[in-house]
Parts: C-alpha cells; structure tokens; sequence
C-alpha cells in the first residue's frame, strides 16, 4: 500500500472523533491535507464544526472543501486539534515543522483540550533526531542567534549542522509568520524535553518543533492496519 493512502486511512481514523458542535484545530501537512478533505466531505453532508487552520495552506485547503473558519480571538479554546508529525517517539513527543508551520501549529494545539496526531508508521521512532528539527527565527540578528542555538545544542549534548531553510527562491523560507527556520541536523536528541526547554530561553527564537507532552492520542496507519497509542 502507497504511504499516501496510509496517511488518508489515518485521518479517516481520527475523523471518528469529531463530533457535531465541535471547534477544531486544522493541521498542516500532507496527512493533515486528508484529514482536511474528509473533514469537507462530512460537512458537505450536514456536519456542523468550526476550524482554525494552522497555516495559509491549510486555509485555503478548508475554504475549499467549504468549511466554516474562525480564529482563536473568536473563540476561547479549541475541542480537538488533528495534525501529522514529521517523527513520533515511544513518550509521544514530538518534531514538527517539516513544512514550517510549527509556530501556528504549537498555538494551535495548545489551546486545545486534545491534539491527535495522524501519521503513517515509518514516522514512529526510538528517539527524535533523525529528521532535523526546525528552529523558526526572527531574521534579525541571524547569526547572533545561530551562535546562541549552537551553544544551547551542545549543552544539551547534541551535535550537528544548523542550516538556513531556502526557499524556493533560493532565499529564505520565509514562514507564515514572516520568520526564518534554522534546521538543526542532529541525528539524536538524548533528552527532548530538556532541549525544548532551553531553545525557548534564545533570544530570536521564536519557537521550535519539538512538541514535548502535547499530543494525547497517536494514529499510526500500516500495512497491518491501524494503531492507536493514547498517552499514559
Ligand atoms: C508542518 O509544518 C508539519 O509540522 C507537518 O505536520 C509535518 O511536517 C508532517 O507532514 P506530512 O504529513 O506531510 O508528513
């Protein structure tokens, strides 16, 4: 089976868990795309929910499938928010960001009572890392910050490149927030919630993709099947 249809069977398992009334948190990403579109079809067909997209791609993917939209200065807080992950480990945390949404999508899940993460299993690891984290910072003041990164990385025992994500210009990535995004290639992260403490005491950062205690339920689709790992 293709890892797209994985993804699609994925976010047709954590559909099971809107319900009628609910205000949700719309993720980013490919698996999140699905999620978005089935989440559409549903509404097509009667079912009243609200969203808060975490990026302008996801926005424009809701308005599409003709979801209602609002912000959370409208609303105090969000039921469920459903998003994929770029790597999940055994303690479900995780490394966001991969499409450099992180900031929008850790606001997001934060004001939510639940976060369920969609993903096919090749994202479930032994230990964050492997993928690069994505720092997002203010261009202002660059390699200050870098210097700062770099220091906080080899305190927390972790040692690797920081690259500047391009854009497809050849410039910066530049986010939906208007920030720039330094990819820490680190292979392991010995202690995840250690380090994603420490990245948000740097000055320029303006937040990282390691999501440290936030999801609550995992939806992992293989060729096997569907698992779903709740935290404990
Ligand atoms: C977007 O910024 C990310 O956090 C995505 O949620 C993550 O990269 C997973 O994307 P895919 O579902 O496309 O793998």
């Amino acid at each position: 089976m293709d890892k797209d249809e994985l993804k699609r069977r994925a976010a047709a398992q954590a559909l099971e868990h809107v319900r009628d009334g609910m205000q949700l948190g719309l993720g980013t990403g490919s698996t999140a795309k699905h999620f978005v579109e089935l989440l559409g079809e549903r509404v097509r067909a009667g079912l009243n929910v609200v969203g808060v997209p975490t990026s302008e791609a996801t926005r424009a993917d809701a308005e599409r499938c003709g979801i209602k939209l609002t912000t959370l200065d409208e609303i105090d807080h969000l039921d469920l928010t459903v998003d994929g992950a770029d790597e999940v480990d055994a303690n479900l945390d995780l490394i966001k960001g991969g499409g450099g949404a992180l900031l929008r999508e850790k606001i997001v899940a934060a004001a939510s009572d639940r976060m369920i993460v969609i993903a096919d299993e090749s994202k479930l690891v032994d230990s964050l890392g492997r993928f690069p984290l994505p720092i997002e910072v203010i261009p202002f003041g660059l390699a200050a910050t870098r210097r700062a990164v770099l220091q906080v990385l080899a305190t927390a025992g972790c040692t690797g490149e920081l690259k500047l994500r391009p854009g497809k210009d050849g410039h910066a990535f530049v986010t939906d927030g208007g920030h720039w995004i330094l990819d820490a290639h680190l292979g392991r992260i010995p202690d995840a919630p250690r380090l994603a403490q420490s990245l948000c005491a740097v000055p320029g950062v303006v937040e990282h993709g390691l999501f440290v205690g936030m999801a609550r339920t995992v939806v992992l689709a293989g060729a096997a099947g569907i698992r779903t790992i709740e935290r404990a």
